[in-house]
């Protein structure tokens, strides 16, 4: 790792600009840059972001950029951002072939002159744009991480200590499977309060209602908000960035390609993996039980065929 870290992220609308400042703020990188096609727009956020640097007490230096890319050369982390957000109703797999399209194109222009970067994917629908980001660039698998299940588990632990009626941070469990309503996984034999199992304090009603504010998660905010959530998605994709620049070899369930885990091969897909400066140094295969297994498959089934829309699109 070079001693002066970079991280790019693409796109400067409300992810991006929230990713860029949690970086900032953290002081996970060095430099940040932020870039996006509207004229003037990432160097507005970049320079609002860095009005706060004194009041916030951060080193970290965010540039704003109109769509040179020549200016995230050399950057360890690129996260992509780009794309439309949801509107009210919609979901996230209505956005591919909009998205497919802007993505694509911001891939190439990244790797030319960013060529060892490890990738966060985070335009949605997010399992099927890492798996474009992953194919169309012909990049090892570590290098392409879907920052979906950092997310999705972010809100399964709110939802947990809300049930549960505690701190946040006493709570841990994870989310697998697609980053979809309907396909996400919220494991709760995993879930635990401080070690214990969540299931010796909440009832099985209770449990079950968390897992089902989990799966709506992006589409209540969306309803609440009029467009996608920012502030967790920004959040959740600079922890996988962190992960990385810091080499902390955390678990965080990603959007992975698998070859031969769970069964499964030629696939993106949220499972538990070990984040490091390599990106993802690991795979966890967990011991599923009969019922997880199965809602695995029906999660697999689903996010091959969205991601099958991209031979129809001609994207891949
Ligand atoms: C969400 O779930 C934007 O997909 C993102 O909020």
């Amino acid at each position: 790792m070079r001693a002066i870290c970079k991280v790019t992220v693409v796109g400067a609308g409300n992810v991006g600009a929230t990713c860029a400042n949690v970086l900032a703020v953290n002081e996970v990188a060095n430099e940040v840059c932020l870039i996006d096609i509207k004229e003037g727009f990432a160097e507005g956020k970049a320079m609002d972001i860095m009005q706060t640097a004194q009041l916030m007490g951060f080193d970290t230096v965010v540039e704003g950029v109109t769509n040179d890319y020549s200016k995230t050369a050399d950057s360890d982390v690129v996260i992509i951002t780009s794309g439309l957000p949801r509107k009210p109703g919609m979901t996230r797999e209505e956005l591919i072939g909009v998205n497919a399209g802007i993505v694509k194109s911001v891939c190439d222009q990244v790797l030319t002159y960013s060529p060892n970067a490890i990738l966060i994917v985070v335009s949605n629908p997010m399992d099927t744009m890492a798996y474009l980001t992953l194919h169309a660039l012909g990049l090892p698998r570590n290098r392409v991480i879907g920052m979906g299940g950092a997310l999705d588990s972010a809100r399964f632990k709110y939802n947990l200590s809300k049930a549960l009626k505690c701190n946040a941070n006493d709570v841990d469990g994870f989310v697998i499977g697609g980053h979809g309503d309907t396909t996400m996984i919220p494991l709760t034999s995993f879930a635990t309060y401080k070690g214990i199992s969540v299931r010796e304090f909440l009832s099985a009603e209770e449990i079950e209602e968390v897992v089902k504010a989990t799966m709506v998660g992006g589409a209540t905010l969306t309803g609440l908000l009029g467009t996608s959530a920012w502030m967790a998605p920004g959040a959740a994709a600079a922890s996988v960035a962190e992960a990385i620049i810091k080499d902390q070899k955390k678990m965080i369930p990603c959007s992975a390609a698998l070859e031969g885990e769970y069964g499964m091969k030629d696939i993106t897909i949220g499972v538990p993996c070990i984040i490091g400066k390599n990106g993802i140094e690991k795979i966890l295969e967990l011991n599923l039980s009969k019922e997880e297994d199965a809602k695995l498959r029906e999660s697999e089934a689903a996010v091959r065929k969205t991601t099958a829309i991209l031979k129809e699109l001609n994207v891949l």
